[in-house]
């Protein structure tokens, strides 16, 4: 009994000896490293030439980010859901980069859809070292009553279609000891959204995801890097559009353009960056906030919202008909 205690004494203790002597040595050498790879190198690596795989590419912001991939020399499969729009895409790319720009229809919370889509691109376009998982549902028909299988849905499509994909396409990154896996997250993977659990907390799992994922690969001491994006509202999708005009977040922040967005993701992979919030101090900001104690947290969070009085009103509206 006496030496349980001791031994959480010890445990405490240490605790407190990291946090006050260690842990600011680490935070200075890790700030001094983050500023020379965010703003003192240049581009790191070329992506010339490489076969970039982006889901849900068929417009919105992975089709900006095909075609940003595409404007740095790749060629790029476009994959969606979608055939139609995506077939529409992979033109407009191949015409406007002169890259090769393949269309393919798959819808990504199916593991052999995504089997098959890596046989199929490889054959065609050769072997893919770059996979963007961009694919996502962000608002469902009625967003203060969702459905079962709208849940269902969106946690698949937003999460677990991540672990496919990532098993399917890294496979091949590992034989070549190459690639790069980007996960496209949301600043709703790293504060709270009321009335939004689903996308919240996939988005949040994908972040954990992707640590996960850096980590092993730094373990196994392969070339791969692993980038988690987190953007704030686009002006890519009109139901988001419209509720974060509803709401009053755009008042707060001016819906971001796909294209930026798209920029800073490449320019984050070429410089290997781990984790890229757009803007960049939402990242800062959630460090703050993460200091304080769960209720302040909390509080912090969603007493803006409750002060804007129209957070359910501004869903209320988005409703499909
Ligand atoms: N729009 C925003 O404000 C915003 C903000 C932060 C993060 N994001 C994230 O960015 C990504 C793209 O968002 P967007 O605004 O361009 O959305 P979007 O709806 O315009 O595009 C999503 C694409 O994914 C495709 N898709 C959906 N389910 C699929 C499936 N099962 N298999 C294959 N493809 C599928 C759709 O057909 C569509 O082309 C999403 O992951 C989203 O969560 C968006």
């Amino acid at each position: 009994m006496i030496g349980r205690t001791v031994h959480k004494i010890f445990a405490w203790c240490m605790t407190g000896v990291v946090s006050v002597f260690v842990y600011p040595v680490f935070f200075l050498i890790s700030f001094a490293l983050m500023v020379i790879n965010n703003w003192l190198l240049k581009e790191k690596k070329s992506i010339e030439g490489e076969v970039a795989v982006v889901t849900g590419s068929a417009g919105g912001l992975g089709k900006n980010i095909a075609a940003e991939l595409a404007s740095k020399g790749c060629n790029v499969a476009i994959c969606d859901i979608n055939y139609k729009l995506a077939e529409g895409t992979a033109k407009e790319i191949a015409d406007k980069y002169s890259v090769k720009a393949n269309a393919y229809k798959v819808d990504v919370t199916k593991y052999e859809e995504v089997v098959d889509l890596k046989e199929k691109l490889t054959r065609e376009i050769g072997p893919a070292t770059i996979l963007v998982n961009n694919a996502g549902l962000l608002i469902h028909s009625d967003q203060l009553n969702p459905t079962v299988e709208e849940i269902e849905l969106m946690v698949k499509v937003n999460y677990m279609s991540h672990f496919w994909t990532n098993r399917v396409f890294l496979e091949d990154m590992k034989k070549a000891n190459k690639g790069h896996i980007v996960a496209i997250s949301s600043v709703a993977g790293l504060v709270t959204l009321p009335y939004s659990e689903p996308y919240c907390s996939s988005k949040n799992a994908v972040r954990a995801l992707m640590r996960v994922l850096r980590a092993e690969l730094k373990l196994e001491g392969l070339n791969i890097d692993a980038t988690t994006v987190f953007p704030s509202f686009l002006q890519t999708h009109a139901r988001v559009k419209q509720f974060a005009t509803d709401s009053g977040f755009s008042d707060l922040y001016p819906l971001l353009e796909g294209e930026d967005v798209a920029k800073r993701i490449v320019q984050g992979m070429l410089q290997r960056e781990a984790e890229v919030a757009v803007p960049g101090f939402f990242m800062l900001t959630y460090r703050l906030i993460s200091l304080l104690p769960a209720r302040a947290q909390d509080w912090v969070t969603y007493m803006p919202m409750m002060r804007l009085n129209t957070f359910q009103r501004a869903f209320a509206s988005i409703k499909e008909q």
